[in-house]
């Protein structure tokens, strides 16, 4: 009897798989609307994701750079009446009464005059009405709160450079033909195989003049917020924002509900174009920058007094792709010399840069056909710890070189296991129209998406 009480248990708790384990918050871009063909997300295509979704994050609102207040980036498509796609993703609340939709700002998306996130960050009356603006915008929408992405400034890309000198003592060839391709300051430190000491050049000289006003707008936010019936707060960390400098943890983290930590992209092949890497390892492999890993990443708030169940970590559902050329290691074996970016996808349409279904198509060639470039091998990771790649040497001609370090449903769910071995408060999919929403690698809809939630 007991037994068959459990397996009841056991069932319903399958069935309705919101209601066990941590976060899973969803990011929805609205820039997939205006994608083409099969890249066209569609509120309605949100639907299958959704069960699995705590919260869902839509990506992007803007600041305009005059008044300072939050706006709208795309006035057409996000709250007119033709669209009107904040009301259609805040309207799913009906049918999933316990998701939370918050509206997020920043996140990259907002390129008109980037010096307003820091000016803002300087001036109390900007903040006020970036604050007051905001926190109508939701409500007037029918979100359940707001989402800080702010667009502080970016670590400095670092070349890894250890490898090359073992190359360029094998080959004199390939020493000439290295050199050609680096700046002279380098010379020195290749030549002589030392590794590049780790570091930022300073990139902000107001550095603590925006932690401090950071840390005062999300004050301010949440006192706006909390004059309103059950608005949370979430802060997003962009991809190579350094959190030691920006986010002063012991002052916000009480007055923020969700910590969304990007931690991925840390090698991309617009910040280093000659050389490709694994782009979200989740610890340091051999050789690297050991603050550049989620762990660390992770690391740096619980030790500054973060609750853990606040951080949610970022499981990036694209791939970063990269050229190989002539002058590649053949091993694929990363960190290895590269041509800039890989070549755009036919959906996504952007270099460097492929969607999960992207690349699951380019895993397979169906019988070799003509004209077709060869599938890309895949290498897996089988200590978990740094994620897949995959690549194809280029042809004779030199052409059709690829290399992509991507997640898949394997490594997201290793992600999701690192989570929980943490006690962390769970994962964020970023974003939801990279990941194959409608089925075409595997037959599933979001793949990557349900296999982080089940690792939970
Ligand atoms: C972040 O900033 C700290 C100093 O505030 C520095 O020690 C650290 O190296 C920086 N992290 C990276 C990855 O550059």
């Amino acid at each position: 009897m007991l037994l068959y009480t459990l397996a009841a248990v056991l069932a319903v708790a399958v069935a309705n798989p919101v209601t066990t384990g941590g976060k899973v918050v969803c990011y929805y871009d609205s820039k997939s609307y205006v994608r083409e063909s099969q890249a066209r997300m569609l509120p309605l295509d949100l639907d299958p994701a959704l069960s699995f979704c705590t919260h869902l994050v839509y990506g992007y609102a803007g600041i305009q750079p005059d008044t300072y207040k939050m706006v709208p980036l795309n006035e057409n498509l996000d709250v007119d009446r033709s669209h009107a796609n904040y009301r259609a993703i805040t309207n799913f609340k009906t049918k999933y009464p316990a998701l939370k939709v918050l509206l997020s700002v920043g996140g990259d998306a907002d390129t008109e005059e980037s010096t307003k996130y820091n000016a803002l960050l300087e001036s109390p009356q900007a903040r006020t009405a970036f604050v007051n603006s905001g926190v109508l915008l939701a409500e007037q929408h029918g979100f359940d709160g707001i989402d800080l992405a702010w667009q502080l400034p970016r670590i400095k890309p670092k070349k890894i450079r250890s490898t090359w000198g073992k190359r360029i003592a094998f080959s004199v060839d390939h020493y000439h033909r290295y050199f050609r391709l680096v700046r002279y300051p380098y010379h020195c430190s290749i030549w002589h195989g030392v590794k590049k000491t780790f570091g930022t050049t300073p990139v902000d000289d107001k550095e603590s003049e925006h932690r401090e006003g950071f840390t005062a707008l999300v004050r301010e936010l949440k006192q706006a917020l909390s004059l309103k019936p059950n608005m949370q707060l979430a802060i997003t960390v962009l991809p190579n924002v350094n959190s030691s400098i920006y986010y002063d943890v012991p002052a916000i983290i009480n007055l923020v509900d969700i910590v969304n930590l990007q931690a991925f992209d840390y090698e991309t092949p617009a910040r280093n174009p000659k050389e490709a890497d694994f782009s979200a390892p989740t610890y340091t492999p051999q050789n690297r920058n050991p603050l550049l890993n989620v762990d660390a990443a992770v690391s740096y708030w619980l030790q500054h007094g973060a609750s853990s169940t606040k951080i949610v970590v970022g499981i990036a559902t694209y791939g970063r792709t990269w050229k190989l050329d002539s002058d590649s290691e053949i091993s694929g074996v990363p960190p290895l010399h590269t041509d800039g970016p890989g070549e755009a996808g036919p959906y996504t349409k952007t270099e460097g840069i492929l969607s999960y279904p992207e690349i699951c198509a380019k895993l397979i060639n169906p019988n070799h056909q003509k004209g077709m470039r060869p599938h890309l091998r895949k290498v897996t990771d089988p200590s978990k710890r740094f994620g897949t790649y995959a690549f194809r040497l280029p042809d004779d001609s030199g052409e059709g070189g690829l290399w992509v370090s991507y997640e898949d449903p394997d490594t997201a769910g290793q992600k999701a296991t690192y989570v929980k071995s943490k006690n962390l408060g769970g994962v964020s999919i970023v974003d939801l129209s990279m990941d194959d929403f409608r089925g075409l690698c595997t037959g599933d809809k979001y793949p990557i998406l349900r296999a982080a939630k089940y690792r939970l």
